[in-house]
């Protein structure tokens, strides 16, 4: 581990003590909360740390099993494991279970399109809502036909869609069926396709012929042709099933079959197979400090209940109260898995699903389907809102929110100035009326679900804080000896016992998932999980992020590996060398600063910076372009050869890469200056 500073100025957060009281229910719309102060949530985190197999024995009451557990917890970090022996399956306790208790007709998904029907920009948007009964129907028809391309229980089934219901039917398909889902983003390149599929051995690929962006098809088949391509000899695929949303021309190969109908001629009678707990759900791929990003392994009761309990008490869920939730994530992070699919709907609340991109056909897109659906929870990124602010208030102002009643962040660390926006101009803090309360939840792909949070009718909040550790949670600031931090000092994040959402593995990596997570802080003798993130905790015991201490970055809330980055660069015939370091960013909050050294035979050029930009697009997908490329002779190095990061950030934080036009940086100056600093 190296000694970064964060990746982000905390020292506003370092002197911000504003603080705001959860407010009343009544002023919030017509549900109770479901904790409504901090001492009764300080009262159960203490139970709930003290006796995890008590507390989680009774949450998981509210799952639907198929046969019951023998133990709730067994065994320790790194191979805890929970609710051993016990069957249930994930589409059954979304889906099968409200048809079932007779709420088959009320609606799961509510869905809208980007592009407006008749066109235009006067057309009304294309809206589909679908019920349990749907769900249902459809997860067995498209069961029923994975089973019949040879599909098997335990078979991992690769995801490359757009966000469209039948991405979450794909999804849900697969858990009833027993095989896990490995969801690509489809912003994501054939190659980043390609290096999951084989990493994952998948033979079946469901995607869809095109998705919608800011007006554009975006290509997706052709995207999976390609990676089929590059796998050559090596690929794994056996089958494409292709659903067709865009109808932009796609090419047609022995692979390929047709979602639309395979799906009409299977049969809509699949029952939900009985999955063992601790069962793979899905895997879901994400950087890391190498150049290989890591297939984080979910299991089935431990997960499902940890994301449906978070989701119910974070974000106050109560089904029958009118509320409509939505998350503005893609189902292709972990955020769009937990909390669009199964944290939600395990809750019987419909889940709003909107295709595209915040800008089209205007600024103001959100905002007018939060009016025109009556969204009452809303949970975007940081980056999203820093992008709101600089559109203008206008956009939200043209627009009735009140139907709002919590707001939600995720993703990276909120600045204050942004977290109050939010609270005043979305949460209706400048109208007068009592403002939605933020949750701003910490959480990572690792945790399965939010880790450190607010609860909306419990936890004063203050900007810029995430404030309290979720039930179950045993979360500390450490040294690197295992020691707690003192108040207000900075330390490493760790969380002392297991929970049900952790991960059980980085797939087919053994070594990789024990160093990663469990080599760093030893507490008596034993391991304890550390996040990767830098915190500190403040003297009322809120946690304060203060950003990676690995090599990862956080670019508009998407965690990227420096070292990905920088293998793709070095893969261009024109670099010898490269180094990848976060610089700040206005609205992405961190943006990528490339430093490159080139072959013989190439010049700087600005063309050069494009290519080269465009290259790292192509290679691993648009968000990992750099926003500066900058060319040097010679890379600062210390005396054992290391690259001197920490000086190649400054470097980068102190120009504008936009004006910058001096391509050569001499380095050996204040290299040398900066030696003994690294
Ligand atoms: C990393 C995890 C969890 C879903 C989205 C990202 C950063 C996440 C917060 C927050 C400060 C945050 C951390 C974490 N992060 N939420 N509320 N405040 N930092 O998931 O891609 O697994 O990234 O995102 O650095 O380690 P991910």
């Amino acid at each position: 581990m190296t000694s970064h500073q964060p990746e982000r100025d905390i020292d506003s957060s370092l002197h911000e003590d504003r603080v705001f009281e959860p407010p009343a229910a009544a002023s919030v719309g017509s549900a109770p909360w479901h904790v409504g102060s901090l001492t009764e949530y300080e009262a159960e985190h203490e139970r709930s740390v003290k006796d995890p197999a008590g507390y989680w024995g009774m949450v998981a009451r509210r799952l639907r099993w198929m046969g019951p557990y023998e133990r709730v917890l067994e065994g320790q970090f790194p191979d805890a494991r929970w609710f051993t022996g016990g069957r249930l399956n994930a589409c059954d306790n979304c889906v099968d279970r409200f048809v079932d208790e007779g709420y088959g007709d009320e609606t799961a998904i509510v869905w809208e399109g980007e592009p407006e029907l008749s066109g235009g920009g006067s057309g009304a948007p294309e809206v589909r809502r679908l019920t349990y009964k749907d769900l249902q129907e459809q997860t067995a028809r498209l069961g029923n036909a994975l089973k019949k391309l040879g599909a098997k229980k335990g078979d991992v089934v690769t995801i490359y869609m757009g966000m469209v219901p039948e991405l979450v039917i794909a999804m849900l398909a697969c858990a009833r069926i027993g095989c896990p889902h490995s969801v690509i983003f489809g912003g994501f390149s054939s190659q980043a396709i390609a290096d999951r599929v084989v990493d994952a051995n998948s033979r079946i690929i469901l995607t869809c012929d095109g998705a919608w962006r800011r007006g554009k098809v975006v290509p997706l088949k052709d995207n999976v042709d390609k990676a089929i391509e590059m796998m050559g000899g090596q690929s794994p695929v056996e089958h494409v099933l292709c659903f067709g949303r865009c109808h932009n021309d796609i090419a047609w190969g022995s692979p390929d079959r047709c979602w639309q109908e395979e799906m009409a001629a299977a049969s809509d009678d699949c029952p939900c197979e009985p999955m063992d707990a601790e069962d793979m759900l899905f895997l879901l791929y994400t950087s890391g400090s190498t150049g290989k990003p890591k297939g984080i392994v979910h299991t089935t009761a431990g997960y499902l209940l940890y994301t449906a309990h978070t989701a119910r008490l974070v974000f106050n869920l109560v089904p029958d109260a009118g509320q409509l939730y939505w998350c503005t994530a893609d189902c292709g992070w972990i955020t769009g898995h937990s909390y669009i699919v199964y944290g939600i709907l395990q809750n019987r609340v419909p889940t709003l699903m909107y295709e595209g991109a915040p800008n089209f056909p205007a600024e103001d897109r959100f905002w007018d389907i939060v009016e025109r659906h009556k969204v009452t929870h809303f949970y975007t990124a940081p980056t999203a809102i820093r992008a709101f602010m600089k559109w203008g208030e206008e956009h939200p102002r043209g627009h009735d929110l009140s139907s709002l009643q919590v707001l939600g962040t995720v993703g990276e660390p909120i600045n204050p100035a942004a977290w109050m926006w939010y609270r005043e101009v979305i949460g209706g803090g400048s109208s007068g009326k009592q403002p939605c309360p933020i949750v701003d939840t910490y959480w990572q792909t690792e945790t399965g679900g939010h880790a450190i949070t607010p609860l909306p009718g419990a936890t004063p909040t203050r900007p810029g804080s995430c404030t309290r550790p979720f039930f179950g949670i045993d979360a500390a600031v450490v040294h690197a000896d295992g020691s707690e931090c003192e108040p207000d000092k900075g330390g490493l994040m760790v969380i002392r016992k297991p929970w049900p959402g952790m991960l059980r593995g980085v797939y087919g990596d053994r070594e990789r998932f024990i160093e990663t997570y469990f080599s760093t802080v030893m507490i008596d003798g034993k391991p304890v999980y550390t996040a990767g993130d830098g915190a500190r905790r403040d003297r009322d015991g809120n946690f304060w992020i203060m950003g990676r201490i690995d090599d990862v970055i956080n670019v508009s809330g998407h965690r990227l590996g420096t070292m990905e980055v920088e293998s793709a660069l070095v893969a261009h015939e024109a670099v010898v060398e490269a180094a990848v370091v976060g610089v700040p960013h206005e609205i992405k909050g961190t943006g990528i600063a490339a430093f490159v050294t080139l072959a013989k035979g190439h010049a700087p050029s600005e063309s050069l910076k494009r290519e080269l930009g465009e290259h790292v697009a192509q290679t691993i997908g648009a968000i990992a372009r750099p926003d500066q490329v900058r060319f040097a002779e010679a890379l600062p190095k210390t005396r054992s050869g290391k690259i001197m990061r920490r000086l190649l950030r400054d470097v980068a934080a102190g120009v504008d890469g936009q004006q910058d036009t001096s391509t050569l940086e001499d380095f050996t100056v204040l290299a040398k200056l900066r030696e003994n600093d690294e």
